[in-house]
């Protein structure tokens, strides 16, 4: 199942494969089925997006490709494949030499958990101190470097978090993020708490030193309009699982899942006449009993019996494909 990727060109340039991928949250009240069956990959330079309700998954997912989670989270199953390496497994020790290096994340709300007692500049030296042998003033010079490279001007790095306003905030844990040049940067959520202009600019900013640097970028957001001006392919997640993938151009023209639809019914259009917003009624699973058919079935205003009895098929239409019993049979051989 997932996302088959058939020609030559494709294959050879992907940096980072998923395979299968599940993880569990062991808990007290019994195991989260917090990611199940992810399959997708991403390749050089291409910027994907994860879109996806709260609690779908989205996080989980991002800390499972960075290595970075932790007791009570565990890999049932999978494989997370950095440049033909399987990363799922590796010590810590081993995790620590691939992340920032080739795989850096800027964690969801990191903007607001840099040190309030340090310079911007300074929290970027030591990182960069902490990875490469170099001396204090240089890696001060690099971060100085890093900061005009996405936007920001030398003299804030002698600024502390709270002199600076949240989009600057987010430019420079983004930075901090690009020190090493890795080839994929995951990114958690990075405009959510900012206002429409600046995510717009912040975007613009990930996309043009994408083209610059030629790294390839995992963002997620709840927001699926906003991917769609952003991303070349989207990937939504409902309930831990893929349940439609395709290029943005197509998902916005075309949304094959119900879920999609109501997604991007829920969220005010980008661009045309004002519209009334749609909220999707109910609740997404619940994860300690994940459901045996499709999980947005009690939801859907589309759904027939067999969707709660029998998990939908990954249809491949094209470069689209979707999880959903109404497209059964319509798919490709
Ligand atoms: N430490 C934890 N222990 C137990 N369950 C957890 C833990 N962290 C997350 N979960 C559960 O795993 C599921 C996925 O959570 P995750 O944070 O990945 O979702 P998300 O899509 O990133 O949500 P959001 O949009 O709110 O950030 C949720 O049901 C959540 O309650
Ligand atoms: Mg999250």
């Amino acid at each position: 199942m997932g996302v088959a990727r058939t020609a030559e060109g494709s294959e050879r340039d992907t940096v980072l494969r998923v395979q299968g991928l599940d993880v569990d949250y062991l808990t007290e009240r019994g195991v989260v089925a917090a990611v199940r069956d992810m399959t997708f990959s991403l390749r050089a330079g291409e910027i994907v997006g994860i879109a996806g309700e709260s609690g779908c998954g989205k996080s989980t997912l991002a800390h499972a490709v960075c290595g970075l989670l932790h007791p009570p989270a565990r890999i049932r199953q999978g494989r997370i494949e950095l440049g033909g390496q399987d990363l799922v497994g590796l010590s810590e020790r081993a995790m620590r030499s691939i992340r920032w290096e080739r795989i850096a994340i800027v964690p969801q709300s990191a903007m607001n958990n840099l040190s309030p007692v340090l310079r911007i500049g300074d929290q970027i030296a030591d990182a960069i101190l902490a990875h490469r042998p170099s001396t204090r003033p240089q890696a001060r010079e690099k971060a100085r470097a890093l900061l005009q490279m996405v936007g920001m001007l030398g003299h804030h790095a002698a600024s502390y978090p709270h002199e600076l306003s949240g989009g600057m905030r987010q430019r420079a844990v983004i930075a901090m993020a690009l020190a090493l040049h890795p080839e994929v940067l995951v990114l958690d959520e990075p405009t959510t708490a900012l206002d429409v202009m600046v995510q717009a600019t912040i975007l613009g900013a990930i996309r043009d030193l994408r083209d610059q640097l030629g790294f390839a970028v995992l963002l997620i957001t709840h927001d699926l309009p906003l991917l769609l001006q952003t991303v070349d392919r989207i990937l939504v997640m409902y309930g831990g699982r893929l349940v439609e993938s395709g290029s943005a151009d197509g998902i916005w023209r075309r949304p094959r899942h119900p879920y999609t639809q109501a997604l991007l019914e829920a969220f005010p259009p980008l661009t045309g006449p004002r519209r009334r917003l749609n909220a999707i009624q109910g609740l997404p699973p619940n994860l300690l009993q994940p459901p045996v058919g499709c999980g947005f079935a009690p939801r859907c205003p589309l759904t027939m019996d067999r969707c709660e009895e029998q998990r939908p098929p990954w249809t491949i239409q094209g470069d689209a494909a979707a999880a959903c019993w109404r497209l059964d049979g319509e798919g490709e051989a």
